[in-house]
């Protein structure tokens, strides 16, 4: 069992890590370090730094709205009040008083509001179970969604303010106005790579430590000892040598951690959403105004099924004049092999040496001759793997299929883009489970030495001032609305799992895909989506 004089060690500084340390810190647990191999201390989460961890990033969608999932809203509203605390605070610090990255103007949640729409008349049935949970259960809440199409609502929204009219104009152009859906008021966009470094100050603040960069902070290997039928994870290796011991290392590593903990990959896999960007240029003010977040909100668009079934997001403009867009229609996976020449290719480490074995079992032996076990008793050799712009092997395109998608539907929304074509792209990598929900529990079969903090499925960030509270529960545990949903859970033969079973061979494996070329980004051709 744990307790606060307990040496705690968590992998992963981003929103699973972070969130952790800070509400274990707040509980009073004394000895906590969060190592990760980002230099978040010099990169300030920046994307555009090197980083490439989901956290790490330029922005994200808060939205209270859950499609009828009653514990992640109320979950969102509660979190909702702590972001426009922590907006409250650093808008009444001094400069001097914030962490270096950070300024006293910045808002970490901007509640520009979000548009909700799908293609077609009817109101589609994720989005009115949304309306109907949030009446039931947070009245107060409802009364700030406005269903479009209403002719109550949208007399009730134009009381609240003008700007909102503009807002929906600029939004309306989706499939010619043909749409339905709602726009919440309430929500908006989370600046994401501040709000990370601002939690990481409020844990250094609590006493937490950090261990950051290649390679003190970065994890090579854990420390196991096998007990009889039992194993215990004593610490962790860094790919500097050295070894750190503790009570319980917690694993945080977003979608690298099944390539830490072998048992996860049945609970837990890596897949890569496509981001694309326009930047406009500083002399094209007359984009700049509109795509403001004071006068444009985020949008959720969802069109079309089949291989053809759209699903995307868009943000406002960034302060750098910079606009996202996501596109979640499809999964992509890349398998590569969790065996010995990958681990070394992964980690980049030399300072251990590994012997592969037959039926994939890894002995390690670290430099200092300590005894250790990775073993790896999962009969699967191949696990997707996280594969970005930093990678030993790096990538620096996305899938065609969700690209030209984006393209028609950005092409056909905001026509006066569509000159610029898109400017960069982005492999973001998800860390699904097997049903959506997290994953945030002690690994079985580890005498309780080893704790999994994952499966964010992406939707966890909005979470970050507020999930840790539960890990905290869970640890000590304290049973709550959560216990049940986050368990340690993996795929089940004859189910569906979230397409977890799918392995190398299904059909969203990234080497089975045409990716796009550098012509692809134009727009010329958009509207003409290639069947693949
Ligand atoms: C494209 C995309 C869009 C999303 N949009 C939204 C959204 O709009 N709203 C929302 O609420 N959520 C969203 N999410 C989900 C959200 O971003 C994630 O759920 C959340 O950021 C996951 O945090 P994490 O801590 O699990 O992982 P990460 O942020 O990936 O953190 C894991 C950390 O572990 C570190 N690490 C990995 N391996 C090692 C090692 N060997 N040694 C040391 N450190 C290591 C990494 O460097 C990384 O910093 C989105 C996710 C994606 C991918
Ligand atoms: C944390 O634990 C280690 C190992 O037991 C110990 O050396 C160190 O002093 C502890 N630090 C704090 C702040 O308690």
């Amino acid at each position: 069992m744990v307790s606060s004089e307990s040496k705690i060690i968590i992998v992963g500084a981003g929103v699973f890590g972070l969130s952790t340390a800070f509400w274990l810190a707040r509980e009073g647990y004394k000895n906590i370090t969060v190592f990760d191999r980002c230099a978040f201390d010099k990169n300030y989460y920046n994307p555009s730094n090197g980083c490439d961890g989901a956290s790490a990033d330029i922005n994200k969608v808060f939205r209270m709205a859950y499609w009828g999932k009653l514990e992640y809203q109320a979950l969102a509203i509660e979190a909702r009040d702590v972001w426009l605390s922590w907006n409250k605070r650093i808008a009444e610090s001094g400069p001097s008083d914030l962490p270096a990255g950070l300024t006293p103007e910045d808002k970490l949640l901007d509640m520009c509001g979000c548009y909700f729409l799908a293609a077609g008349p009817t109101l589609r049935g994720s989005y009115a179970e949304s309306l109907d949970t949030m009446e039931r259960t947070a009245p107060e809440f409802r009364k700030m969604q406005f269903v479009k199409g209403n002719a109550e609502d949208e007399e009730r929204l134009g009381i609240i303010g003008a700007k909102w009219a503009g807002k929906h104009r600029m939004v309306q152009k989706f499939n010619r106005g043909n749409t339905n859906g709602f726009v919440d008021v309430n929500a908006g966009f989370t600046i994401a790579d501040k709000a990370c470094v601002y939690a990481r100050f409020l844990c250094e603040q609590d006493g937490v430590k950090f261990v950051l960069g290649d390679s003190q902070g970065k994890i090579e290997t854990m420390v196991v000892e096998q007990r009889g039928q039992q194993k215990k994870v004593t610490g962790i290796q860094t790919c500097d040598g050295r070894s750190h011991f503790g009570d319980l290392v917690i694993v945080a590593a977003g979608s690298w951690t099944p390539s830490i903990i072998p048992e996860a990959h049945r609970a837990i896999e890596a897949t890569a959403g496509t981001v694309m960007f326009i930047d406009i240029p500083r002399h094209r003010q007359d984009l700049w105004e509109p795509f403001h977040p004071d006068n444009f909100p985020v949008w959720f668009y969802q069109k079309g099924d089949g291989d053809d079934y759209f699903e995307g997001v868009g943000f406002p403009i960034t302060k750098e004049g910079r606009l996202k867009f996501g596109f979640r229609g499809r999964k992509v996976s890349e398998a590569q092999c969790s065996c010995y020449r990958l681990m070394i290719q992964m980690f980049g480490c030399r300072a251990v040496h590994q012997f592969p074995r037959p039926s994939h079992r890894t002995q390690s032996v670290c430099s200092k001759g300590l005894p250790m076990f990775a073993m790896h008793a999962h009969k699967r050799s191949r696990i997707s793997t996280p594969r970005t712009k930093y990678s030993n092997n790096p990538i620096g395109t996305v899938p065609l299929h969700g690209l030209s998608l984006m393209k028609e539907v950005v092409a056909e929304a905001f026509p006066e883009l569509a000159d610029f074509g898109f400017t960069d792209s982005k492999l973001c990598w998800y860390t699904d489970s097997i049903d959506n929900d997290y994953v945030i529990d002690f690994v079985p079969g580890y005498s309780d030495s080893l704790f999994i903090c994952t499966g964010g499925s992406g939707h966890a960030f909005k979470f970050l001032p507020i999930l840790g509270r539960h890990v905290k529960n869970r640890l000590g545990g304290v049973s709550d609305q959560f216990t049940s949903l986050w368990k340690w859970r993996v795929a089940e033969g004859g189910k569906e799992n979230n397409g977890l079973s799918e392995g190398e061979t299904g059909p969203r494996e990234m080497s089975n895909l045409q990716m796009a070329d550098p012509r692809d980004f134009k727009f010329e051709n958009a509207g003409v989506v290639s069947k693949l």
